[in-house]
């Protein structure tokens, strides 16, 4: 498909998965996966950002992930701090906003440090607004919007609360799901975005996460082109 008939998707959600088998073909740590997924991770941002994406977020660590053996969780704690400190200066020239989502409060101070730091520098971007979800989990999020929550609210209002309660207020609402990809080959929404996904279109491709490249998410971008999106609607050429 010629990249100008491309139609691309407002909101981008990823779930990034598959960095530990692609550590372990390779016979390495699982931990190198990630450092790989790391890089995969800026290829990636800069294709969203030049193709006109607006929004992009992307699940680095689910709450369930605390099950995971302390060493990864520290592996994987000690490479965002390092990726937010090296990263943010590129994002804010590129003019990409970047924002976290998730339980911040529950991270290292080094890791908040650096993520109120990135964000801060990068405020100001407005090609693109990169979200990173760690320490998040869906359903968790929309329990406390609907516990905080006065009666009746409606669907506008529980958005606002569930971003208060997952952002600390600060990165503004986070817009309805477009694009929906999962890497890795499992075909599961693992607990993200379930509100903002209602009508996503779903992606799920084979490709671990390390793998991805620029043409792969073109031709995701190509599928969605082909999707007719329809909101509960019929088609416009059908009459009732
Ligand atoms: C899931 O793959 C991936 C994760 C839990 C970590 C995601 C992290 C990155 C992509 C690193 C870069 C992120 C930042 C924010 C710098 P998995 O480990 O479950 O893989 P598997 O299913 O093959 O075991």
């Amino acid at each position: 498909m010629l990249q100008s008939t491309l139609k691309i998707p407002g909101h981008v959600a990823v779930i990034m998965d598959g960095n530990g088998r692609w550590a372990e073909r390779r016979g390495q740590p699982r931990t190198v996966g990630h450092l790989a997924g790391a890089r995969a991770m800026r290829g990636v941002v800069a294709h969203c950002a030049q193709r006109g994406v607006q929004h992009l977020t992307l699940y680095a660590f689910s709450c369930d992930n605390w099950k995971r053996p302390p060493r990864e969780v520290k592996a994987l704690l000690t490479l965002f701090t390092s990726h937010f400190r090296s990263e943010a200066d590129e994002l804010a020239r590129e003019n990409i906003r970047l924002s976290v989502i998730g339980q911040r409060h529950r991270l290292p101070l080094a890791l908040r440090r650096a993520i109120t730091n990135a964000e801060s520098r990068t405020a100001h971007g407005n090609v693109m607004h990169l979200r990173i979800a760690i320490d998040y989990s869906s359903r968790a999020s929309i329990q406390r919007a609907h516990a905080a929550a006065p009666p009746c609210a409606d669907a506008d209002q529980m958005t606002e609360l569930m971003t208060d309660h997952m952002t600390d207020h600060m990165t503004g609402l986070l817009p309805a799901v477009d694009l929906l990809v999962r890497t890795g080959g499992e075909r599961r929404l693992s607990d993200f975005l379930l509100w903002e996904s209602a009508y996503a279109e779903l992606l799920f491709l084979d490709v671990l996460w390390p793998d991805i490249t620029p043409a792969i998410l073109d031709t995701a971008f190509a599928d969605f082109t082909q999707r007719e999106r329809r909101f509960g609607a019929l088609p416009q050429r059908v009459s009732a």
